[in-house]
């Protein structure tokens, strides 16, 4: 056997195979670049492509948006739960008990065959924008608002939130932000999910493990940090004594540095276009103008560029959702490469079991109780 390596964050390490995505030569999911499925393609596609392994047919995409209709609510004792969970409790905490309830009610949790997974792979991923929006209204003191039959998937995250029939555009930059977080390789939650099933659980099981692992601010958690960091910032003429006051204190700046990207993340240059127009159109120039500040610094300072958290959190803004729903969107959209990911693993399982380095003391003397200091 080979001499083990070791890599502390098991930085450059190979730790599995995948053909759901690879970073090389540009992102792209099973073959297709993040550029062209964000031009031409709308999250359900996407969501196919990364479960079927290939772009679904017109017929094919027609059946996958009736199942996904037909599995559209969630049971009533969840939703008085959501209802009754302390007032401020974090929308993630909240994502990840959703999911776990939701094993209850799943008639194929305990079936981990291929098919089975793929189905429970379908109805997270139109049930966990269900529990998203109906928590957000209930806490709002609000009623929550059934998912809408005549709508995509992305117009329904709008409608259920807002109860407002979402513009096209509106639509298009919830398609593309969901695209764009929907697959990322061997990330830390996507990796956590993999870890899960190899020991044989199932799909419900590794989903909320993987929003436990999403929710860290190195993690999912950066795009709500990211907006606290604009709004501590407050307009762009603070912009630059800001940034240099924080890189000076040698605060992590979030938003910024990728563990796989050191020259650039193209889903972050990618998204700065369509960012730069909702801007515009929302009368945010301010605030564009503020991350270009800290961008162009941080760039020449620290050589980082920005990460896809860095332009969706003002996406976000400008598309008028609340901060405690940036990270939850993350979920929504990466359910579609955990689940595409959980199934890749059980089609063809090791168990995932690394060694360590053990730091610790060795062939220490038992004290009984009473001489122990
Ligand atoms: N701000 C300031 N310094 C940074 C940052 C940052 N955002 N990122 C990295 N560095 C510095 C770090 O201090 C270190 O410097 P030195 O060598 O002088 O100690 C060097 O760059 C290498 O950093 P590292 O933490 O060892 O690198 P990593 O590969 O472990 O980090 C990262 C990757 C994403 C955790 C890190 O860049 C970070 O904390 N970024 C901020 C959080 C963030 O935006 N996360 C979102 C990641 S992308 C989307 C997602 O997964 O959700």
């Amino acid at each position: 056997m080979a001499e083990p390596i070791y890599s502390p964050g098991l930085e450059g390490v190979i730790a599995g195979e995948t053909a759901i995505s690879t970073i090389a030569g540009g992102l792209q999911y099973r073959g297709y670049s993040i550029e062209d499925l964000g031009e031409h393609a709308t999250f359900e596609e996407v969501a196919y492509l990364l479960l079927y392994g290939e772009l679904p047919t017109g017929e094919a995409l027609t059946a996958l948006r009736k199942r996904l209709r037909e599995s559209a609510s969630i049971p009533q004792a969840l939703v008085d739960l959501l209802a009754k969970i302390p007032k401020g409790t974090a929308m993630m905490d909240i994502m990840r008990t959703g999911c776990s309830a939701l094993a209850h009610w799943d008639p194929d949790t305990t079936d981990n065959s291929h098919d089975a997974n793929l189905r429970k792979a379908e109805h997270l991923l139109v049930q966990l924008p269900i529990v998203m929006a109906a928590r957000h209204r209930l806490a709002a003191g609000q009623k929550p608002v059934p998912y809408n039959p005549e709508l995509s998937l992305a117009a329904n995250i709008l409608w259920m939130l807002f109860e407002k029939p979402p513009s096209e555009r509106l639509t298009k930059a919830m398609d593309v932000s969901l695209i764009l977080y929907a697959e990322h390789e061997y990330n830390a939650s996507a990796f956590t999910a993999r870890v899960v099933s190899s020991t044989l659980s199932d799909m419900h099981s590794a989903v909320t493990a993987a929003i436990g692992a999403l929710k860290g601010p190195l993690h999912g958690g950066a795009n709500e940090a990211v907006m606290k960091v604009l709004e501590e910032v407050g307009t762009a003429d603070r912009a630059e004594a800001w940034i240099r006051d924080a890189l000076a204190q040698k605060r992590r700046i979030m938003g910024f540095g990728h563990r796989v990207y050191k020259t650039g993340d193209p889903r972050a240059a990618y998204l700065r276009k369509l960012c730069q127009e909702l801007a515009d159109e929302t009368g945010n120039q301010d605030m564009e103008s503020m991350a270009e500040t800290i961008e162009t610094i941080v760039r020449t300072e620290k050589n980082l560029p920005p990460n896809l958290d860095w332009p969706s959190a003002r996406l976000y803004h400008y598309m008028g959702l609340d901060v405690d729903l940036y990270t939850p969107l993350f979920v929504v959209s990466r359910v579609t490469g955990w689940s595409a990911h959980v199934i890749e693993q059980l089609d063809n399982n090791r168990l995932i079991r690394p060694r360590a380095n053990y730091t610790g003391p060795l062939e220490l003397k038992w004290v009984p109780i009473d001489q122990r200091k």
